[in-house]
């Protein structure tokens, strides 16, 4: 039961809870290539999110794409001027398409058409967004969409192939179906998928080479097979760690527990149920990886013995014995490899400092985050976090409440300077 300290929050309240602003583009100039592919309406969309995550959205789109939506539009959404024709220029000294591409960090072409995809493949320049792309010499990110057979055809997968020896980046459509009602590969990418590869391209790979283990979630622990003891992690806080390092260039295997959080892109997902599971998933896993992270949020206790149908009710009281776990985190210090670093996290109620520095010296691990789970701001199902940071010499950083992916980076920047310089 809980004590009358802990505060809890609802599902409504999660829901409502606003995420703090996180800018992972802030200062970064991106420009938007949009072509005449159905898709242009999502264009319209993501322009926004991207705006939102801090970055100077410039639109570009070609006579084609100017067919499916207006240039108002996108003028109206990222607050820019909308380029689409070459030879509208104001005056002699500034070509746009040589400045804009001098002053650019990243060149998204989303929806890319079979069309672009096929000039691009062979250095045609006929208009503004072709001619741009060659003047760029930065990262460009290709989102194709069209048709599932104009997709497969073999011209467009030649050119998609062309596109990536020539260093570009090709973000694979999504199966499903079309907007034509086709059924196949072709469909633009939803935003979580799109988002990533955008942040990876424009962030430092510092953990390039490094494989990382990142345990997320709640664990299950059965009484019958139906009902079962569990925990209120929504496995964000994990999720983001996960995500984090992928932005950050590291091979990455998350193992989960039961959460509602879409599959992360970019990563290895081991789904599990109980703490049994988790700990045998992990100890197979850990071998060849630099950096474990336990994010998870596992039962120390599960039932003594789960029933093999579900137990019917009557009018005694039912007692369940429940039985300790394997500590995931005191196993994997004690099986550790040399030069590994391995990171828990703990969840209190009371005495955070007190609780996190005990439990750093008897676990042994290199650092511990602590978070207060009490607060209805951060800890268990919030969007933010708040923590501290507890190293193996018992020095406490703390942080203040911050979106769960700046927590991730934090984390990141501290495991980072612990790391070797070469791996
Ligand atoms: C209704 C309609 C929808 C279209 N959707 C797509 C599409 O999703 N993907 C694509 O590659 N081409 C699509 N096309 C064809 C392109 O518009 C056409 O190849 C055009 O030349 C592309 O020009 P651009 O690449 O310069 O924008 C569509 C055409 C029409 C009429």
């Amino acid at each position: 039961m809980a004590s009358d300290n802990v505060k809890r929050i609802t599902g409504s309240e999660i829901l409502s809870e606003k995420a703090l602003s996180y800018k992972p583009l802030k200062g970064k100039t991106v420009l938007l290539g949009i072509t005449g592919g159905i898709a242009a309406y999502k264009a319209a969309v993501y322009s926004r999110k991207i705006r939102a995550l801090g970055a100077r959205v410039i639109p570009v789109m070609t006579c084609h794409a100017t067919e499916f939506l207006s240039p108002i539009t996108f003028a109206a959404l990222t607050g820019e001027k909308v380029y689409t024709d070459l030879f509208c220029i104001e005056g002699a000294e500034n070509i746009p398409h040589i400045e804009l591409a001098k002053s650019a960090d990243l060149f998204l072409v989303l929806p890319a058409t079979a069309n672009i995809i096929g000039k691009a493949a062979n250095g045609l320049a006929d208009d503004f967004l072709s001619t741009l792309l060659l003047a760029f010499s930065g990262p460009v990110l290709f989102f194709p969409s069209m048709n599932p057979v104009m997709y497969a055809h073999p011209a467009t997968q030649t050119n998609m192939e062309r596109l990536k020896t020539l260093g570009y980046g090709v973000i694979e459509p999504e199966t499903g179906e079309t907007a034509c009602g086709d059924s196949g590969r072709g469909r633009l990418a939803d935003w979580p998928v799109v988002k990533e590869p955008i942040l990876k391209a424009t962030t430092l790979q510092t953990l390039k080479g490094i494989n990382v283990l990142v345990s997320a979630g709640p664990t299950r622990e059965y009484l019958d097979p139906v009902r079962y003891i569990s925990n209120r992690s929504s496995g964000l806080m994990g999720y983001a760690v996960a995500r984090v390092a992928v932005r950050r260039g590291a091979r990455v295997t998350l193992v989960s527990g039961p959460v509602s959080l879409p599959p992360p892109p970019g990563m290895k997902l081991c789904p599990v149920e109980t703490a049994g599971e988790m700990g045998d998933t992990i100890s197979k896993l850990s071998q060849n990886v630099h950096v474990i992270i336990m994010t998870a949020a596992v039962a120390d206790y599960a039932p003594a013995a789960r029933a093999d149908r579900k137990i019917k009710k009557d009018t005694s009281e039912l007692r369940v014995d429940l039985v300790r776990t394997t500590d995931i985190l005191s196993q994997l210090v004690k099986d550790r490899r040399d030069g590994q670093i391995i990171v828990g996290f703990c969840a209190e109620t009371q005495d955070l400092k007190a609780q996190a520095i005990k439990k750093i010296r008897l676990k042994g691990a290199d650092l511990l985050i602590a978070n207060d789970v009490s607060r209805p701001d951060s800890g268990f199902d919030a969007l933010n976090n708040r923590v501290f940071i507890v190293s193996s010499d018992g020095d406490i950083e703390p942080l203040p409440l911050l979106h769960k992916e700046e927590v991730g980076e934090k984390i990141w920047d501290r495991i980072q300077n612990m790391l070797p310089q070469t791996v």
